[in-house]
Formats: structure tokens, C-alpha cells, sequence
């Protein structure tokens, strides 16, 4: 008994102390050895690398002194070429060597010092490390809502503590612009203020109305160029780059509020769509850049150029007048004369566009580089014209989407994307090898219309963006989601325990939707189905035998289980059970997520046949729903005395409302 309390008493704290730090994104190249280098004894700091190495000096030069054989010491290194970011450390019980390329590395490798600091000990180890991405980036759309440069600041640590190196604003948009702009100050003297706080009651009030900052009630604000200096400065000591947007030619009403006369029709409140037809656009998106370029050093100026809807243009007098000098046949082939025209703007400045996938075309200048945020298609393509392309698919990198079970979660975009998928997200599922050295980084894009708040923010932001930081760094390979996991919840501890983030909580995660995890066996399981009405190409699932193939939908409508209903009566379908058959029960499971327009439908209709062309209806339920803010499933179901029937049909008629009717399965028994 007495050993036991001794060898707690001495062995107890020291088995404490090894327990292995947590690195999150993991180094490369990791040794851990025994023992660790004790900051709080003394030791020397030498810098030999001629290099500014203020990140790690902050870190351990404030306690080292003159006298003493033990060594923090800085080399530079040219080993690994032209990875800027590159850095080794070699930590022993008397020494710590770092070597780096250059500032960036010693950046890095001050990154990792901090993560492998515990209790004022370097614990022993040998790293070399380097990232997979250059660009390592999250977007915070702060026009939906506003974050103050105390929130982004926070953010910029947060991605500094786990080596994400662009923060990308999106600036302007319907919702508020954010950016001074001494030259047009109606920009935000009305376009960065509205009628009310939350966006979707905003939105969801038409008209949409700007204020002023006095108005009572007003929500807005927007940053200085001041602020935006500071906060660019901010990031740049931490090695972030801030990256800004400044939407074109759509997602414009607040500019197009201001300064109506840029638009094809000159009316406020109307337009999203600046007219390209008119020089003064130019002009007026020239001199925004060049004070926005005057603001951000970043080599890559965001342009937008997504979701153009273009419908004045065909009617504009401007726009025709242009198309024809242009020789142009299409409003499409606009777009590109505008966004091209923008792009070599910018590069007669010495900066880039980055833009939309929308904007992907022969002809933009080469510098270009394209944000890919739909599909693999659209990613090969933008990297078969050349340009680098930056990776943030809506489908793994869009953290407004909801991270766990829609109904326990509060309200979101909709779709459903867990910690697990976002770390499955593998850019090379979206580029083959041999277009892979075109791909820039990767990007998790948080949009904000459901994000009212900072403590909103975090939460939709941590866990998930620890992922794409441990992708980002690492890249595709050797993926470990036990070991990954097991790392990130320690960094969770952290960022709860001294950051009190409030970030989701991923012991309470529910998961996917428990029916989507089993096949079921039931009697129309493989049958033929027959639509009367059509499903729509674009949530086709797997096409004819989707409903019949066992298999129900989860949380994310587009997550290829669910069949989509658009037209007329929306679902009517007969499953032929190849022969008569006794039936007792059919059902169906229909998906609800109000902001994709997806509704329960208002009614569900059973009927049997034993020909396929008479027959006998068992039901016609009335389903009175409501609209649900968060996403849900409801199943439909017929259950009676025994009936004998080779065909089943199913009908749903669509909600008092529209919209689409979303289906899984029909299940008979
Ligand atoms: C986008 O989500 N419209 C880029
Ligand atoms: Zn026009």
C-alpha cells in the first residue's frame, strides 16, 4: 500500500507531464523522444539565421539568459527549396534547434512551440514539417451579418493556433457593405445598414429595406480602412493573409440602393446585377478596387462573379448596344466580358483575381485563380484552362450547413455536414493527378444568414474547421480519423477551456439519420417503378429504382438518397410487385427543409390494383403541417386489414405552399 501511495506521490506528476502534447495539424514528420527541455531553467537564445524570428523569440527568448551551455537556437535552412512555410525542430533535454527557409517557417515552427509547450517543458522530439497546401483558408461572410475586428481578430488566432493561413472576407453582398470607400460614401452611408437585425427576417421582408446608421432599429456597420489596416496587420503577424471580396456582377442591392443609376434599370431595391453595359460601372468598380487594393496587400483580390442572374441585360438598350460592338450572343458571354475586364484591372495593379467558379472560362488573364464551390466537373475544367483552383465544395466546406442532426441543432442553411466528412474531404476526389499541381489550397466557407452571433459563429466554425486545417497541412494522404479525432478533441478542451468558444460539443453528437445507416428488406424492395410524374435531373437519386432500392435518405437532401418532386401533382408513382401479393402496409418517408423549398406534401394517397389498370383506394390521408425551422423527416403510412394486390401507387400532392416534395422509399409490407 505504501508503494503504491509512493509511486503515485512521485511517478503520478511526471506521467502527467509525458503525456504526449497534442499537435493538430499533425507535422509531417513526427520522433518524440524521452524527457523535455525545461523552459524555466536557464538557457541561451541565438539566432544565426539573419532572419526575423519574432514568433519564437516571443515565445522563449524573454526567459533565456548569458551564462549557460543549454540552447535555443535558430538556423535557416535551405533544404526544402521553395516551401516558405517549411521548418524543423529538434528538441532535446539541453537544446532546441529550429531551422526554416524563412519567416514563414519560423512562424510555423512557432505554431507547433506553442502546442508542444506543456507546464513550461518542450517535450523532446524531432519534426520536420512543411504543408501540402499553400492556400489554407476560411471564409467569414460578415455582410449577412456584421462581426466587429474584435470577433475577427479572435478568429484570426484561433486559425493561427492550427497553421490556416488566408481569412477570406466577403464584404458586400444585399445584406450590407462593409468596407469604406471614401469615394462613394453612400456605400455604407445606406448600404451598410438595414431594418432589421436578423437576416432572414430581413430578407424574408419584402421590400428589402437599407437605413441609415440613426434609423431606429437600424443593424449594420462596416469597418474603416483604419480597421481593416489594423486587422490586415493583425493577420499578417500570425502569417494570415486577409483576403477581400467585393461581389460583382450580382449579390449588388445595397450598391445598387446607393447608386441606382449602376444598375440596367436605375431602380433601388430592385437589382442585383450591376449593368455592364454602362461605362460608369467600370469606373465605379475601378475606383472601389483600387482603395480596396490600397487597404489589402493580398496578391489575390476576391471578385465574386456567382449566381449573376442577368435578367435585365437582355433588355438593357447599354447592355444590347455592348453585346453588339462585342459581337456577343449570349448575357453569358457578358459576365465574362466583365469579369475579364476586372480581372486585367487588377492585374495592371500587380494583383489576381480569384472569382466563382461561375467565372471559369477560356481567355481570364493566367495569373486567375478560380474558387471552386460546386462540383468536380467544375474544378477539372477550371484547372484544364489553367488556372490554380482553391477547393471549397459545398458539399465537404461549407460550415453553414448543419454539423449534426438538423432537429437537435439550431437553426441553419440546411444540408447536413459532419466532423467526419469534413475530414473526408480529399481534393483529389475532385482532381485527377495530373491536374493536382494546379490546385492552390483548400477552403471552408462559413455564410452567415443563420449566423447571428460570434458565440453563432465559433460554434458552427470549431470543430469542423480543425478538419480542413488537418487536411490543408497534411493533404489527402495517410488519413487516421481515430487518431485525428482523439487530437482534435484535445485541442476542443482547449478551445472551450481558455477560449471559451462554445464551439459544438461533439460528445452530444447524434449523427446521421438512423433509418439511412440500414438497407431494408420489405415486398417492393427491387420492384419496377413507374412515374406518371417525373422526377427532377437534379435530385434524380438513383433514378428509377431509387424508391425501391431499400435504401432511405439522411439528413441532407442532396445526399443522393432523396428523390426530388417539382412538377404538377409533384409524386405519383406505381410499384409493380411482379405478382399478386398480400399487402397490410405501405409508407413512405417525405424530407421538410423549409429554406431549399423542400415541403412535407399536403396529402398521401394509397390505392391497389391486382391489373395495374383498376384500382382500389385504401387511403387519402390530409397531412396539415407547418413550416419547421430545422430540417425533419415524416413518414406517411397506410396500415389496414390484409389486401391482395400486385400494384401499389402512391400519390402526394405538394404543400399549400409549392415548393418540392422529397422522397426516399416506398416501403410495402
Ligand atoms: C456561393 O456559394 N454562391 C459561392
Ligand atoms: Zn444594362
Amino acid at each position: 500500500m505504501k508503494a503504491l501511495f509512493l509511486f503515485f506521490l512521485y511517478a503520478a506528476p511526471a506521467l502527467l507531464l509525458h503525456a504526449q502534447p497534442v499537435l493538430l495539424p499533425h507535422p509531417r514528420q513526427c520522433e518524440w523522444d524521452k524527457g523535455s527541455f525545461r523552459t524555466d531553467h536557464p538557457y541561451r537564445f541565438e539566432n544565426l539565421s539573419g532572419i526575423d524570428v519574432r514568433p519564437v523569440a516571443e515565445l522563449l527568448e524573454q526567459n533565456a539568459t548569458s551564462q549557460t551551455a543549454r540552447l535555443v537556437r535558430c538556423e535557416r535552412s535551405t533544404e526544402w527549396g521553395d516551401r516558405p512555410e517549411a521548418y524543423r525542430l529538434h528538441v532535446s533535454r539541453d537544446t532546441v534547434r529550429i531551422a526554416a527557409t524563412g519567416e514563414e517557417g519560423f512562424l510555423r515552427a512557432a505554431q507547433t512551440l506553442k502546442q508542444l509547450m506543456q507546464d513550461g517543458r518542450l517535450r523532446c522530439c524531432h519534426i520536420s514539417d512543411y504543408p501540402a497546401c499553400r492556400w489554407r483558408g476560411l471564409m467569414i461572410d460578415v455582410s449577412r451579418h456584421f462581426f466587429s475586428t474584435d470577433c475577427l481578430k479572435r478568429q484570426i488566432d484561433l486559425m493561427a493556433a492550427v497553421k490556416l493561413n488566408r481569412l477570406h472576407l466577403h464584404l458586400t453582398d444585399a445584406a450590407g457593405w462593409r468596407i469604406e470607400i471614401k469615394r462613394f460614401p453612400r456605400l455604407t452611408e445606406i448600404g451598410a445598414w438595414r431594418t432589421d437585425s436578423l437576416w432572414k427576417t430581413w430578407w424574408n421582408d419584402t421590400p428589402r429595406h437599407y437605413a441609415s446608421a440613426q434609423a431606429p432599429g437600424a443593424y449594420g456597420g462596416y469597418y474603416t480602412q483604419q480597421e481593416l489596416r489594423e486587422l490586415v496587420a493583425y493577420a499578417a503577424q500570425r502569417g494570415i493573409t486577409v483576403v477581400p471580396e467585393v461581389e460583382m456582377p450580382a449579390h449588388s442591392e445595397e450598391v445598387l440602393t446607393a447608386y441606382p443609376e449602376l444598375s440596367c434599370t436605375h431602380e433601388p431595391y430592385r437589382q442585383a446585377d450591376f449593368c455592364p453595359g454602362s461605362e460608369a460601372t467600370f469606373q465605379f468598380l475601378q475606383e472601389v478596387l483600387a482603395e480596396v487594393m490600397q487597404v489589402f496587400p493580398s496578391t489575390y483580390i476576391h471578385l465574386g462573379g456567382d449566381e449573376a442572374g442577368k435578367a435585365s441585360w437582355a433588355d438593357c438598350p447599354r447592355c444590347r448596344e455592348r453585346m453588339r460592338q462585342l459581337g456577343l450572343h449570349h448575357v453569358d458571354e457578358l459576365q465574362h466580358y466583365f469579369m475579364e475586364r476586372m480581372a486585367r484591372f487588377l492585374e495592371l495593379h500587380g494583383r489576381h483575381m480569384l472569382a466563382w467558379d461561375e467565372v471559369a472560362a477560356p481567355g481570364l488573364p493566367e495569373g486567375t485563380a478560380i474558387m471552386v464551390w460546386r462540383d468536380a466537373a467544375t474544378a477539372c475544367r477550371a484547372a484544364q484552362l489553367g488556372y490554380e483552383v482553391v477547393m471549397s465544395p459545398g458539399a465537404f466546406c461549407y460550415l453553414d450547413s448543419y454539423q449534426d442532426a438538423p432537429p437537435s441543432q439550431p437553426e441553419a442553411i440546411g444540408g447536413y455536414l459532419p466532423f467526419d466528412k469534413v475530414y473526408g474531404f480529399a481534393p483529389s476526389q475532385f482532381l485527377p493527378d495530373s491536374l493536382s499541381n494546379q490546385l492552390l489550397g483548400i477552403q471552408g466557407n462559413l455564410w452567415t444568414e443563420y449566423v447571428p452571433t460570434q458565440g453563432q459563429l465559433e460554434y458552427m466554425l470549431y470543430p469542423r474547421a480543425l478538419a480542413l486545417a488537418e487536411t490543408g497541412w497534411r493533404g489527402d494522404a495517410d488519413k487516421d480519423w481515430t487518431d485525428f479525432r482523439k487530437r482534435a478533441a484535445g485541442v476542443m478542451k482547449l478551445l472551450n477551456e481558455e477560449w471559451q468558444t462554445g464551439a459544438f460539443d461533439l460528445r452530444t453528437e447524434q449523427g446521421e439519420r438512423r433509418e439511412a445507416g440500414t438497407r431494408i428488406s420489405h415486398k417492393a424492395r427491387g420492384a419496377q417503378v413507374s412515374y406518371a410524374l417525373p422526377y427532377h435531373p437534379r435530385y434524380a437519386s438513383t433514378g428509377d429504382d431509387a424508391l425501391t432500392d431499400g435504401w432511405r435518405g439522411g439528413w441532407s437532401p442532396s445526399d443522393g438518397r432523396w428523390q426530388g418532386f417539382i412538377k404538377g401533382d409533384r409524386l405519383d408513382v406505381t410499384v409493380d410487385l411482379g405478382r399478386m401479393q398480400t399487402v397490410r402496409r405501405v409508407q413512405c418517408d417525405f424530407m421538410q427543409s423549409c429554406g431549399a423549398e423542400i415541403y412535407y406534401p399536403s396529402s398521401f394517397r394509397v390505392s391497389v390494383s391486382a391489373d395495374g389498370a383498376h384500382f382500389t383506394e385504401l387511403c387519402d390521408q390530409q397531412c396539415p403541417s407547418q413550416r419547421t425551422v430545422q430540417p425533419a423527416v415524416r413518414t406517411c403510412c397506410w396500415k389496414g386489414s390484409r389486401r391482395r394486390a400486385r400494384y401499389v401507387r402512391i400519390q402526394a400532392l405538394p404543400a399549400a405552399w409549392g415548393g418540392w416534395v422529397f422522397a426516399d422509399e416506398v416501403v410495402v409490407k
